[in-house]
């Protein structure tokens, strides 16, 4: 039982007290906590089938082990979070394998294939980006302490999956042909992807318990602008062609094609010219999940069942 009602805990919060367990919550922070580290969490797991299974494609040796490395850190911090849920008495052992896959909480863009290597650095440039700026603003603003002590490591180890994006996604552009090509191909489907990612715009939200409760700092689209103030230059400085600018009097970045607009994922195009759709026709495309998600589930669960029934 929380010390607090929901009102004192609230006041107590934007006086900057922070909380160090799980018994100071009241029922509204515990729920708003345990869906932002769900989120959280099962955006880390579902990254890692995602990532491993582009990391195939690795044009080496060496290429393939950083590939790897980079996996290696986001099943840590999938285990960071689902561990900081244990503490609340969500049981770790059911959300990794007593859901069904569909029930996982991560966003569209990890339900897509990466189809080769550019793809893969290209998530890397784009989606370790997007979890920078979610985690990021979490870090510095989260009412509760064990979980920003928790995302310094996480921090430090997205940087690492971000520069690994940029620095290949520089080496692709300088190639030149079908490289870059592929890159542009890449950066068509990804950007928009990434976009819809951080949802509803301000204008449409009624609430939000995660500001209320401190748990995160930035709105939706501060955080889709801030995703942009680093990408758009990175891109355009590559000579890539992105479906955004910098608009000098309204001072921020603005879209250039409707948004949200629907998204075929069997050719990976985002369908511009069908014009602007609900943001339910959105939740309803997100929640019918995309074409990995049974196939990425099962890869990180399949080693747990009867040994062997996996072989060949
Ligand atoms: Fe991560
Ligand atoms: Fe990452």
């Amino acid at each position: 039982m929380s010390p607090y009602t929901e009102d004192e805990l609230k006041a107590k919060i934007h006086g900057g007290y922070i909380l160090e367990s799980p018994e100071e919550m009241t029922p509204g922070y515990r729920k708003a906590i345990i869906v932002q580290l769900t989120v959280q969490a099962d955006t880390e797991l579902m990254s890692a089938p995602a990532y491993w299974l582009a990391a195939r494609h690795a044009p080496s040796t060496n290429t393939q082990v950083s590939a790897h490395a980079i996996i290696q850190d986001e099943l840590a911090h999938a285990n960071i979070a689902y561990r900081l849920l244990e503490d609340m008495g969500v049981s770790k052992e059911k959300l990794v394998y007593g859901r069904e896959p569909h029930e996982f909480k991560h966003p569209y863009g990890f339900d897509q294939p990466l189809d080769n290597w550019a793809e893969l650095v290209v998530a890397n440039g784009f989606f370790d980006r997007a979890g920078i700026c979610l985690l990021g603003d979490v870090h510095r603003n989260t009412s509760y302490g064990p979980l920003k002590r928790a995302l310094v490591k996480v921090d430090m180890e997205e940087t690492f999956h971000l520069r690994h994006g940029e620095v290949w996604m520089r080496r692709l552009a300088r190639a030149g042909g079908a490289a870059t090509e592929l890159l542009q191909r890449c950066v068509d489907w990804m950007f928009p992807m990434t976009i819809e990612w951080f949802g509803l715009p301000d204008g449409l939200k009624r609430h939000s318990g995660q500001l209320n409760y401190k748990l995160k700092g930035l709105t939706n689209d501060e955080l889709r602008q801030l995703w942009m103030s680093s990408t758009v230059p990175l891109c355009e400085g590559l000579g890539l062609k992105v479906p955004a600018h910098y608009d000098e009097q309204k001072e921020e970045y603005v879209l250039e094609y409707p948004f949200p607009c629907e998204y075929d994922p069997e050719v990976k195009r985002w369908l511009f010219e069908d014009g602007e759709i609900t943001w339910q026709a959105v939740f309803e495309r997100w929640k019918g999940r995309g074409p990995m998600n049974e196939r990425y589930v099962e890869s990180v669960r399949r080693s747990r069942g009867v040994v062997g029934s996996w072989l060949n």
